[in-house]
């Protein structure tokens, strides 16, 4: 399988490097605003990524408006709504930023109470967690990007709030998974793809080995950092069986994995392909095989 001794080989003498500074390029110029997902933003400078944490204000906007669109997006025509919902245009901006500003008018005691709630709830505890067993389990390994930490500094960056105080940084990766992935389709670079798409497998395996299984793997939340994979968003790591077991049953259900990741256009004209990975992500991610690499 060949995993192994990527596991064994990828040890590093120390996890998290500390620093007497931070690192030039980061004080040097405005850095560029550069991902997001529900809970951060993430701003770049040439090699290192720093991430914003959003306010619960912020991330209960987030979760209303995406359930807004979810309802809309059945009554657009045709591609519409789901290009509103992959592709947050400025319209979508705006509306986020009015929602922001209702948002704490309702008391935080409403809002918890409702199933938005529990959706900021699920991602603050699985984003806590995850962070806690990413530097228990995988820091130190290529799984990851590196880390490095500082004493604070301020750096300033695109677009609202301006500027942040930051203490630590993280590798920037050349990509996200799901860039790449779409970068190949679109060269025609179909092999390359493939192998991509089993070394994510094979990322996933090794998570496995060390203990650690990502309920919210999607393909925003891997990065390709020279010839491997790597975990950008600790955020979905479990290490509990319940957990495990209820998205290994969920993953059962699904039929075609690569659709579910948003690959169907990705590999529309290659059903080989997408065969052959949806064939081996059912010979993977399941509870016997999940269960056979864990550590005891
Ligand atoms: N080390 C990194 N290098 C490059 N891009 C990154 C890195 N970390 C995160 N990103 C980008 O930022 C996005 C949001 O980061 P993530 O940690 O997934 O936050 P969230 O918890 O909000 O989902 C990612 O989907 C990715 O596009
Ligand atoms: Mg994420």
């Amino acid at each position: 399988m060949g995993l192994r001794h990527q596991v064994t080989g990828a040890a590093a003498p120390s996890a998290v490097s500390e620093l007497p500074y931070a690192p030039e390029e980061l004080t040097r110029g405005r850095l560029r605003r550069l991902g997001e997902g529900l809970g951060k933003v993430v701003y770049a400078s040439e090699h290192w990524v720093v991430k914003r944490e959003r306010s619960p204000s912020e991330i209960i906007a987030l979760i209303v408006l995406w359930k807004v669109l979810r309802r809309v997006e059945r009554h657009l025509p045709g591609q519409l709504g789901r290009r509103l919902l992959e592709k947050p245009s400025k319209t979508i901006r705006f509306v986020r930023l009015l929602m922001q500003a209702v948002v704490p008018a309702v008391p935080k005691s409403v809002w918890f109470a409702t199933h938005i709630g529990q959706v900021w709830r699920t991602y603050h505890f699985r984003n806590l967690r995850g962070e806690k067993l990413a530097e228990a389990h995988l820091a130190g390994t290529t799984l990851i990007p590196e880390r490095v930490i500082f004493p604070p500094v301020r750096v300033t960056v695109g677009g609202w709030p301006g500027w942040l105080i930051i203490s630590e940084a993280t590798e920037r990766v050349e990509a996200t998974l799901h860039q790449r992935l779409t970068e190949l389709a679109k060269a025609g670079r179909f092999d390359e793809l493939e192998h991509w798409l089993n070394r994510f497998l094979d990322l996933r395996q090794a998570g496995w080995q060390r203990g650690v299984f990502s309920v919210d793997a999607h393909l925003k939340n891997f990065g390709v950092s020279g010839d491997h994979v790597v975990l950008l968003d600790p955020g979905g790591l479990t290490n509990r069986w319940e957990d495990i077991t209820e998205r290994l049953a969920f993953e059962n259900s699904v039929e075609r994995p690569h659709t579910r990741l948003g690959l169907a256009r990705v590999l529309a004209s290659r059903p080989d392909i997408a065969a052959r990975f949806d064939a081996r992500w059912k010979a993977t991610v399941n509870l016997d095989e999940v269960r056979r690499h864990f550590p005891d």
